[in-house]
């Protein structure tokens, strides 16, 4: 059997305009900027506004418009849909398949929605390779599009500092003979021992919205901080280690560095542990805090429209999410 290999082909990205800052949020919650600089890094983040259809599937289309232009590809040039939303726009029918209506793509491709909080983006990144590797699809559109603002408690101070809207989306196909680009090497992990540290429990199967739930604030994301940090820390610094030895490669082969942008005190810790300069790593968590899954795609796209990661760059992808699941990714650009 032939195998390819797996090319990034084009990016795209999409943040909402409305710019909610520190100074903002110290208005209704007993907060205050440096706090939240000094913690996490965070100056300020984007809330969707879905009255412009800012909806996963209202900024994913205008992420992935750009990411198939950046391509050179068309949209029924895309043979499958991967959507990873933490919260999708509905739960039928799935977000994929919205998109691929908003797209304008008619040839009726699949279109698969995957949960796995913060770390679906990346999650998907293996699962496209492997099915490009072996000539499965030729073009498969991978989404991060995260609306947390819909579940983050705008009254808790532990959580809401944290977190901000946005889309990350990219174009996977077949690298040309003459091209280097490859995915090199992934690990992706769940340790459901620590699940309970980061939960939104109500709204599924098991528990339905009810007056009830709402009576006791049931509807959003409860957090313990601490652990997540320490988990954070550990896995994705693991996690990096493997998947650069596995690709055969050390830490000074690697260009740049993109991790999950949830806390600049996560990213340095990481980034220290292996002398990664921080002139290496791609940051945007200071303007978008926690965007979930759409963090890594959305640090990836501005960091080549900004010319900072040229084709052949060595890149090492990292992140963690609720589960708690985690991934990491090296690979050639
Ligand atoms: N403003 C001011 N004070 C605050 C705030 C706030 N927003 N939040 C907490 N505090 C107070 C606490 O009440 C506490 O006060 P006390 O000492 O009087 O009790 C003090 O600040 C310290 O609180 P800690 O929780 O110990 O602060 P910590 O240094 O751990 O920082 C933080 C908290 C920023 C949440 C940190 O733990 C963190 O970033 N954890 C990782 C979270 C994360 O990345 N989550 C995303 C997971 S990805 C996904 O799948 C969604």
């Amino acid at each position: 059997m032939k195998i390819f290999n797996t090319k990034i082909a084009g990016t795209g990205s999409f943040v909402p305009d409305r710019v909610v800052t520190n100074h903002d949020l110290s208005q209704r919650i007993d907060t205050n900027h440096n706090w939240i600089v000094e913690r996490t890094g965070i100056h300020e983040r984007r809330i969707s506004d879905l009255s412009k259809g800012e909806c996963p599937s209202g900024m994913a289309k205008i992420a992935a418009q750009k990411a198939i232009e950046a391509a050179n590809l068309t949209v029924n040039d895309i043979d499958l849909i991967l959507f990873s939303a933490t919260l999708p726009d509905q739960s039928m029918p799935n977000t994929a398949a919205v998109l691929q209506e908003k797209l304008g793509i008619t040839n009726h491709c699949g279109a698969l929605d995957v949960n796995a909080a913060c770390s679906g983006w990346v999650y998907l990144l293996p699962m496209a390779d492997a099915m490009i590797k072996t000539g499965l699809y030729k073009h498969i559109l991978v989404v991060g599009s995260e609306m947390l603002s819909a579940f983050n408690n705008w009254d808790d101070r532990n959580t809401c500092i944290l977190f901000g809207d946005g889309c990350g989306a990219a174009v996977l196909g077949r690298a040309s003979e003459n091209e280097d680009s490859k995915i090199f090497s992934s690990i992706l992990t769940c340790d459901s021992t620590k699940k309970d540290h980061l939960t939104l429990m109500a709204g599924g199967a098991c528990k339905r919205i009810t007056h009830e739930v709402l009576n006791n604030n049931e509807q959003w994301m409860t957090m313990n901080g601490q652990e997540v940090f320490k988990a954070a820390v550990k896995t994705m610094a693991g996690h990096a280690e493997k998947v650069v030895k596995d690709a055969n490669l050390s830490m000074e082969d690697i260009d740049w560095f993109i991790p999950h942008q949830a806390n600049l005190r996560i990213i340095e810790a990481v980034g220290n542990r292996f002398n990664i300069p921080i002139n290496k790593v791609i940051v945007n968590v200071d303007r978008y805090a926690n965007t979930s899954s759409a963090s890594v795609p959305i640090a990836l796209d501005e960091a080549i429209r900004e010319g900072k990661i040229k084709r052949g760059d060595h890149l090492l992808l990292a992140t963690f999410g609720a589960g708690l699941t985690a991934g990491a990714v090296c690979l050639q650009y």
